[in-house]
Formats: C-alpha cells, structure tokens, sequence
C-alpha cells in the first residue's frame, strides 16, 4: 500500500448541493476519495469495496493500514428492518452465523433503535468484506449516518463508504468544512461542505460478541447506561475482546485527538483558581501568563471571573454559557483547534468528572488529547 497520497494542486470545497452531491457521487463512483460531512465528525471517504480507492484514504491520512475503517451504509427510505442482522448478511457485510440467536437479536434490536445515527457496530465480518478492513481483523466496524447529505451521497453513488474522521492520523476530528481543509488540502481532491456537524463527537462504538454481550469500544453520543438496556454490557478495557494484543480501536490508542500545544487537564473550578493564584505567584507580571489558554466546561463564577480578570480574555473560552452537554460536545474540538491556532505555550483544559454519558464521551476525549505523546 503507498503512503505517499496522490497529488492534487488543489482541494474544491464545494457548498453542498444538487450539483456538488451528484458530482460527488460521481467522484466516489470513479474510485476517488471525497470528504463529507456526517451527524458526528467530517469523514473521508472512499468506496469500500474498492480497494484502491480504500488505499486512497489511509494515503492521505497518513495512517497506519493496521486500523480498519468504519463502513457507511445508505438508509432506504420508508424501509422497515425486519431482520437488520439477515440483511447486512445478504448484503455481504458480516457472517451472521457466527453470532448466536440471542446477538442477532440484540443486533436486530439496535439497530432498530440507533440506525441512522451515531451508533457503530462491530460484528462478525463476512468473507468478502476486504478493501475495507486491511489487516487480520476478523469483524466489521458499520454504521449508518444520519446526516441528509451523506445519506444521499450514499444512495446517489451506490456504494457503501468506508470512512475515518477526515483529519491527518492522530490529529483532532474536524467538525467543519475549514477543518478539513486546514488537515487535508493538497491532499485530496474534494470537500462538501455542510456547515458545522450537529453531534461534534465520534460515534458510540459496540461490538457484538457471539453469546451476544456487547463490548462499549468508544464512547458517545450514545451512552452506556443506554446501551446496557439491550444486553450485557462491559468497557473493553474490562478485557480484551480480540486475542491480539494491539489495541482494539486505536481510538484506543492513549494518545489521540491531540492538539499540538501542551495540554493540561484540571477538573474542578476550584483546582483552577489554585493553579492561577500559584502561577501569579510565581510570575513577574500578569502578562507573563499570557502563554496559556484557558478552556472552561462552562462559564466562569464571580469569583474566578475576578481571577481571570488579570487574563487575556481571547485566550479564555468555554463550551458552553450554562453547563450544557450536547452545546459543549458540538463545540469541543472547534474551541481546541482555535486555542490551539494561537501557538500558545499550554492549554488548561476542563475535563468533566462524568464517567457517563456525554460528559463521559468528552471526557474520554480530553484524556486522551492530554495524555503524553507515544514516543
Ligand atoms: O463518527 C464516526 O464514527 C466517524 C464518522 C466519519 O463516521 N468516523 C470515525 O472513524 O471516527 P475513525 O476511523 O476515525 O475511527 C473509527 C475507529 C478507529 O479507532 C478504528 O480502529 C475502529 O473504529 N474500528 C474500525 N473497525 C474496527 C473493528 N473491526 N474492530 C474494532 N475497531 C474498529
Ligand atoms: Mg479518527
């Protein structure tokens, strides 16, 4: 597989619409690899049973051809699943007899329940699924996105899409057109932009065992306690759920997500204004702090907007005026990228204390955004 991409002079942003959807379409057709917009992160895509096109898009993001790619399934409109599970068989995505009848009920169930939307599904794979799952995997990563423009760019082309977030290997997903282009212009050919995306996390990752109990691979929009109601229900990092020893979704991998600049968690408000006063302390002036950026889960009280006063206030953000989650999780990687833009010397970043839910997913991402780089 090559690792250099092919070279393209320039990158077309194009608004979506009519035309830009079935140009598009005809793009993917072709082999070509184009970035959409999705429900939860702009994606790079490509079709996934074609294994140039497949190359294409590991080429451009540079990423390691160990990690499988999510595929993206059309939703036929008006379309009852009766049997979700029989019907990815015959559409030759997974092996549904390696899967007990209990997990294909429970296959059957969520997807009746999450699909379209930001639920990823890890099953049995078929024999024939190949271009879209280099590597030694014995499963398929699928999942059937919601957005109105990536459901029509699927049933326009007639492919299923194999597609990651459509940033270079490691970086921050992007949640806008810009963002993309900031990642991946001069690399790939073209981009349809569809505005900033509504969820602005990745989605839930599951995987489906034989016996039917479900592995939470990454969190999401989607929660654990949610999921739990439709089987039994365990993280990954409770055991491994491959043999092999390399991470099982290198979303998994600790560091990921990363912005550039050095990046320091705290949790509380109260931590923060002990890290301020310390820092004060230790500094000549007020200006020196200047180096650091600030981002808030939520707007500043009284009394650590006083503190703040003496700070930058470009520097400063929050996620959201009033401590809301989905605002905050729809924000989350724009702001990191913005303060990161500043080429600041660190970033002081709010990790929510959540385990679950939204706040949880968030926080799974700010861990990992923060933890030391892999050498
Ligand atoms: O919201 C999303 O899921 C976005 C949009 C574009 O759909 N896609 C996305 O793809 O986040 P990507 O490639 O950036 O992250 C997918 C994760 C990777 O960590 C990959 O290793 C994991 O899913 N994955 C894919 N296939 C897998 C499999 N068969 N078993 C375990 N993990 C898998
Ligand atoms: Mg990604």
């Amino acid at each position: 597989m090559s690792s250099t991409p092919s070279a393209h002079l320039q990158t077309l942003r194009l608004e979506a619409n009519e035309d830009s959807i079935a140009y598009a379409a005809a793009q993917l057709r072709a082999g070509e690899i184009v970035a959409l917009p999705t429900e939860t992160v702009y994606g790079l895509a490509g079709n996934a049973r074609d294994a140039a096109a497949v190359a294409r898009i590991f080429a451009a993001k540079g990423r390691p051809s160990f990690d499988p790619l999510i595929v993206h399934l059309a939703s036929e409109s008006g379309e009852t699943f009766t049997s979700p599970s029989r019907q990815l068989e015959a559409q030759g995505w997974i092996d549904a007899a390696a899967l007990s009848e209990e997990a294909q009920a429970i296959v059957d169930r969520l997807v009746r329940a999450f699909w379209p939307g930001p639920l990823t599904l890890v099953l049995p794979r078929a024999p024939a699924v190949l271009e879209a799952v280099p590597g030694a995997v014995p499963t398929v990563a699928l999942r059937m996105p919601s957005h109105p423009i990536m459901q029509r760019v699927l049933q326009q082309s007639g492919c299923a899409l194999a597609a990651p977030s459509a940033n270079r290997f490691a970086q921050i997903s992007p949640t806008r057109a810009e963002h993309v282009m900031a990642e991946l212009q001069g690399r790939i050919p073209l981009v349809l932009d569809a505005g900033p995306c509504a969820i602005g996390l990745e989605s839930t990752i599951v995987q489906v065992d034989a016996e039917g109990g479900l592995a939470l691979l990454r969190p999401g929009k989607i929660g654990a306690s949610l999921l739990a109601s439709f089987g039994r229900l365990r993280r990954a990092s409770e055991g491994a759920v491959h043999e092999s020893t390399r991470p099982l979704a290198p979303g998994m991998l600790s560091r990921h997500y990363a912005p550039q600049t050095l990046t320091r968690l705290f949790e509380t408000p109260l931590s923060l204004a002990q890290s301020l006063r310390e820092l004060g302390a230790s500094l000549q002036s007020a200006r020196a702090g200047e180096g650091i950026g600030l981002l808030l889960l939520q707007a500043p009280d009284a009394e650590l907007r006083a503190l703040l006063n003496t700070w930058p206030a470009h520097y400063c953000r929050w996620l959201s005026e009033g401590g809301d989650a989905e605002e905050a999780a729809h924000r989350l990687y724009a702001s990191l990228r913005e303060l990161d833009g500043l080429a600041l010397s660190a970033l002081w970043v709010q990790c929510p204390t959540q385990e679950e839910g939204l706040w949880g997913a968030i926080r799974d991402r700010l861990r990992r955004a923060a933890a030391a780089p892999a050498d």
